[in-house]
């Protein structure tokens, strides 16, 4: 039986995006007669109806391609039902365009926004399978995400470079790693490069806790300390800000680690530096293990696509790759629990956590 699939990836890129693509295409090419459809730049596309018709060869050559072939964009869920001042019906032209390119299924690949607008598609009656991708590493039900084990692979080579640096000179490191309101990647890369302090968002410091391990490191042998802080890393009275006055003190220059760089060059009177690697932690080839999960993933939609189950995303459970309903997933965020074995695991090695 022909199935006519449409693909789009949306929000934020990640490494392993066109290893799942091309999981997914390769194995419905091998499973049924399927014919693919590569929507543009996220919902979009999907919106603007600007897509096209894939080949069977379009999907060769890109296990170890970064970023995405389709193109991606950020729309968020809270204006899909929103009319704005162009008059669209964002929700109906998606119908609309999945309906006349006569689609049996829409993947879409992303996090948790994505995965919201996934299920309001699904609830639309749209046959819609998700595939979680972040380096935040966020979406509820899911052990990993792809894209996650790349990143942190990347921050931790950048702690790891960091590190000789700092010594050298006998400077405090801040370095500032991605996740705004999940701390999964500073947390494995904090421990993977031997950070001395890691701070993330679902643990406000104590600036002075933070300026204790500073100063006894910098009057011991070792002279320098290394802090990987999440962007959306707060101390305790920030973390008593509304989020809007949160996002207009980073926006006003503050950024995570630049504030920690000046409040512990004040207090300790250290040099301290702030380094953000941004974007790197984003871009280039995807990991061994990310190739593996994302082929995996791509491999299982196309499975779900055979059977004919949708309202799913795919998800690793244990060493199980499996599905959970859209609705169970669309909204809930995973962050770290304060209570987590890789916290206790870093505090019981003597990682601060600034609390
Ligand atoms: O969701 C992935 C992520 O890299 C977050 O860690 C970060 O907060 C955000 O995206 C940055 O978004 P943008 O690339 O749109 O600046």
């Amino acid at each position: 039986m022909r199935r006519r699939i449409g693909i789009l990836t949306s929000g934020g890129d990640c490494p392993g995006l066109n290893a799942a693509i091309r999981g997914v295409a390769r194995a419905a090419y091998e499973m049924f007669d399927a014919e693919i459809v590569g929507i543009h730049d996220g919902y979009r596309g999907l919106i603007e109806g600007d897509y096209s018709e894939m080949t069977r060869s379009q999907f060769s050559g890109i296990l170890t391609l970064g970023g995405t072939i389709l193109g991606t964009s950020r729309t968020p869920f809270r204006n899909m039902r929103v009319i704005g001042d162009d008059n669209v019906d964002k929700v109906a032209m998606m119908k609309k365009t999945y309906k006349g390119l006569q689609l049996d299924c829409l993947i879409t690949l992303g996090g948790n926004g994505t995965h919201k607008t996934a299920n309001l598609l699904a609830q639309e009656g749209l046959n819609v399978i998700g595939l979680p991708k972040t380096i935040d590493n966020d979406l509820y039900g899911t052990d990993f995400t792809f894209g996650f084990h790349t990143a942190n692979d990347i921050a931790t080579d950048v702690i790891d470079r960091i590190h000789s640096t700092a010594a050298s000179h006998g400077r405090c490191m801040c370095i500032e790693i991605m996740g705004n309101k999940a701390g999964w990647l500073t947390l494995y890369s904090g421990v993977a490069g031997g950070a001395d302090v890691i701070l993330i968002p679902e643990i406000p410091y104590d600036i002075d806790k933070v300026a204790e391990v500073v100063k006894r490191r910098a009057e011991s042998n070792k002279g320098f300390t290394i802090i990987a802080v999440a962007e959306g890393a707060m101390d305790k009275d920030e973390s008593k800000l509304k989020k809007k006055e949160r996002e207009a003190r980073r926006a006003a220059g503050f950024s995570s680690s630049a504030y920690l760089a000046k409040q512990l060059q004040e207090k300790v009177g250290v040099e301290a530096r702030s380094v953000v690697p941004g974007h790197i932690q984003r871009g280039g080839t995807p990991s061994a293990y990310d190739r593996v999960l994302s082929t995996e993933f791509g491999v299982h939609a196309a499975e779900l696509i055979r059977d004919g189950v949708f309202g799913v995303t795919v998800a690793l459970k244990g060493n199980e790759i499996t599905h959970n309903p859209l609705s169970e997933v669309a909204g809930v965020a995973k962050l770290v629990p304060p209570d987590h074995q890789m916290i206790t695991t870093a505090r019981d090695i003597g990682i601060s956590f600034g609390d």
